[in-house]
């Protein structure tokens, strides 16, 4: 009998055919989650599950999915899951590092110059030229600070050569001096790094360490003219204080991917010109999506196949 496994979200079709090659699939059909008590019973008898960023396996929902021995997410972040509580209780946690670094650097370039040049403002407004309309801040010779320089910041940094900018970057730990050469980026306190540049990156992973890592004493250190990006997680970023500062025009903008307690947004950010807004999509090509979801498929049959997966998290 082939092992019974529930994919919680809508992906490609050829995935689903992939799996079935291998697995009893039930899958969800639609974008939107299902509601725990849903995903719960849904998972009755189920030893894998492929989930998204969305969907939440916290205590309560493992407490009573005893079969459970495997969740692939389909995503490098993984603050969706306990994960904690599925070692303590054998269930293994995949994700899937290394394929989207490129893409996700992409889409924070795309946010960084959309806000910079004001482009979803000019886009609403189509036609007509003056002189004065929608002045913006040059993103060339222009200082980049990334929070954050695992693979993903490391690859914004690359993408910064061509723009002549000065790179400054904080991490706990610093790049080795190579890899820092490589880049032309400075590792500086983050103080330093808030009030010196004129783009703000960020980019580290959700934790309770970095739980509103971006507040209001932060963004009071930044510039006036300086534009604030983030596309790692929602939380990272004190979204009320942006909007404060937003409203305020303390910050001349700010560009998102992710908000705190997606997939809601705080609806004082609709409508507020100075910031350009898009539905988590740092990973959405479709290559890139499609790798993705075929990493977390290997990963999840590995597990039911008794092999050690290409990317445990546990
Ligand atoms: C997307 O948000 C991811 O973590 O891969």
């Amino acid at each position: 009998m082939k092992p019974k496994i529930l994919v919680a979200r809508r992906v490609f079709p050829e995935i689903i055919e992939a799996l079935r090659g291998r697995f009893d699939v039930e899958f969800n059909d639609d974008d939107r989650p299902w509601p725990p008590e849903e995903l719960v019973r849904r998972l009755q008898g189920k030893s894998g599950a492929m989930a998204t960023v969305m969907d939440k396996f916290d205590e309560p929902v493992l407490a009573q999915c005893a079969d459970l021995k495997v969740i692939a997410n389909i995503a490098v972040g993984h603050n969706n899951i306990d994960v904690p509580a599925c070692t303590k209780r054998g269930i293994k946690v995949t994700n899937t590092p290394g394929v989207l670094d490129n893409t996700t650097a992409d889409l924070t370039w795309s946010l960084l110059m959309a806000a910079a040049r004001r482009i979803a403002e000019g886009d609403a407004w189509k036609i007509a030229f003056g002189v004065q309309y929608f002045l913006g801040q040059d993103v060339h010779h222009a200082t980049l600070g990334i929070i954050g320089m695992g693979r993903i910041g490391q690859a914004i940094a690359r993408r910064a050569t061509g723009f002549d900018m000065r790179v400054l970057y904080h991490n706990r730990s610093r790049l080795l001096e190579d890899t820092e050469r490589r880049l032309n980026a400075t590792w500086v306190e983050r103080d330093r790094l808030l009030a010196e540049s004129d783009f703000v990156v960020v980019m580290a992973p959700y934790s309770s360490a970095t739980h509103h890592l971006i507040g209001a004493r932060e963004i009071a250190m930044m510039k006036p003219t300086a534009i604030l990006v983030n596309s790692a997680r929602g939380g990272v970023v004190d979204d009320a204080a942006l909007v404060a500062a937003l409203k305020e025009k303390r910050i001349a903008g700010a560009g998102l991917d992710v908000f705190e307690g997606e997939p809601r947004i705080n609806p004082e950010y609709i409508g507020l010109a100075n910031v350009v807004l898009t539905p988590h999509i740092g990973s959405a090509s479709r290559a890139t999506r499609l790798t993705m979801c075929r990493t977390a498929a290997d990963n999840m049959a590995a597990v039911l196949e008794g092999r050690e997966p290409r990317n445990p998290v546990n």
